[in-house]
């Protein structure tokens, strides 16, 4: 059987949270290891310069981001890692893509249709701050799938109508030419993402500031740690640990006799909140610790993370340049 192509784009905004690790890169990973997949992570970093406008900031975050990836496991011999700009095939690509996209279809995008509405409620022009590359984000986002005959691309939920749009793309061009000049994609919700709650028991997200970063030095995280909103029961007080975000943080990480003995001693009250906390800090610390010594090796010698995605890009480019001269030929170009 043909291996599947599996493809997704990270783009880069700083240091990932444990909700990202659990909710979505733990899952990517492990789909990367099934026998029948080829997979691909890139760093998106164009999709990100319509909003980081500054030079060091983006810099950082890129690195960032692919530190935690390789830390997490992302093995660069067997699965590519690459950085979008290092790839200019998909901005040729998203050029041929730009004359077969309705500028209907990018009117209907969520995410451009969220920040005109809010400019409207606003009271602003609906334009307002808008840029073009918020507008043709859907074409430059099928031009990354599409480039790579990829079949499957793992995404949340907010990513989907974007995937769809790359289907609809490609399958303009290829009505268009009568022949399968672009494979059509699908998006691979990883079932119901896996919401994991935050310090204050809303989904762990960074514009709620109530993430856990993944890569906090020790005392940082605990201290972070101790933050978690809790009930005022007091410590003799019998507990229940399954309305309680300590516990639904611990139960991700913790094996079943861990977690039942952690359970066993909320319900036998005896045990305050400071206790639980401690108990997910150590546990928690220990699931860290070996990722986070390889992050702060990576970050402490940026070159190698330089050496690992040059290798990326320049295997990903063979695809991506077989991939084009394909379309071009189609559509009677060079
Ligand atoms: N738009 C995605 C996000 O915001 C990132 C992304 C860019 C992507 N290009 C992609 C995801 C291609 C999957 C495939 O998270």
């Amino acid at each position: 059987m043909k291996k599947q192509i599996v493809l997704t784009g990270i783009k880069p905004t700083g240091m990932p949270h444990l909700g990202n690790c659990l909710g979505a890169i733990r899952p990517a990973l492990h789909l990367a290891e099934q026998q029948n997949c080829e997979s691909r992570f890139f760093i998106a970093d164009y999709h990100s310069l319509n909003t980081i406008r500054d030079a060091d900031t983006l810099r950082a975050y890129i690195y960032e981001v692919a530190a935690s990836w390789l830390a997490a496991g992302l093995n660069p011999d067997k699965t590519l890692i690459y950085r979008q700009s290092d790839v200019p095939e998909t901005f040729e690509l998203a050029t041929i893509l730009t004359a077969f996209t309705a500028k209907g279809l990018m009117n209907r995008a969520h995410a451009y249709k969220a920040a005109a509405a809010l400019n409207v409620e606003g009271g602003q022009p609906e334009d307002h701050q808008i840029n073009m590359g918020l507008y043709t984000y859907p074409i430059l986002m099928a031009a990354d799938i599409l480039l790579f005959d990829t079949n499957l691309v793992p995404v949340g939920k907010d990513q989907v109508q974007h995937v769809e749009m790359a289907q609809d793309i490609a399958g303009v061009i290829n009505y268009n030419y009568k022949k399968d000049v672009l494979v059509i994609p699908e998006a691979l919700t990883t079932g119901e993402m896996m919401a994991i709650p935050g310090l204050d028991g809303r989904k762990m997200s960074k514009s709620y500031d109530n993430h856990i970063p993944l890569f906090l030095p020790e005392k940082q995280l605990r201290k972070r740690i101790m933050k978690i909103v809790t009930n005022s029961q007091g410590v003799e007080e019998a507990k229940n640990p399954d309305a309680c975000t300590i516990f639904a943080l611990y139960k991700l990480i913790a094996n079943e006799s861990e977690q039942h003995a952690l359970a066993e001693r909320y319900r036998a009250g005896g045990m305050g909140w400071g206790e639980a906390k401690q108990e997910l800090f150590e546990r928690l610390n220990a699931f860290l610790s070996p990722m986070r010594e390889k992050y702060d090796a990576l970050m402490a010698d940026r070159s190698r993370i330089d050496t690992i995605l040059a290798d990326g890009a320049r295997r990903a480019r063979e695809t991506a340049q077989r991939t084009l001269s394909r379309v071009r030929k189609a559509v009677g170009i060079g």
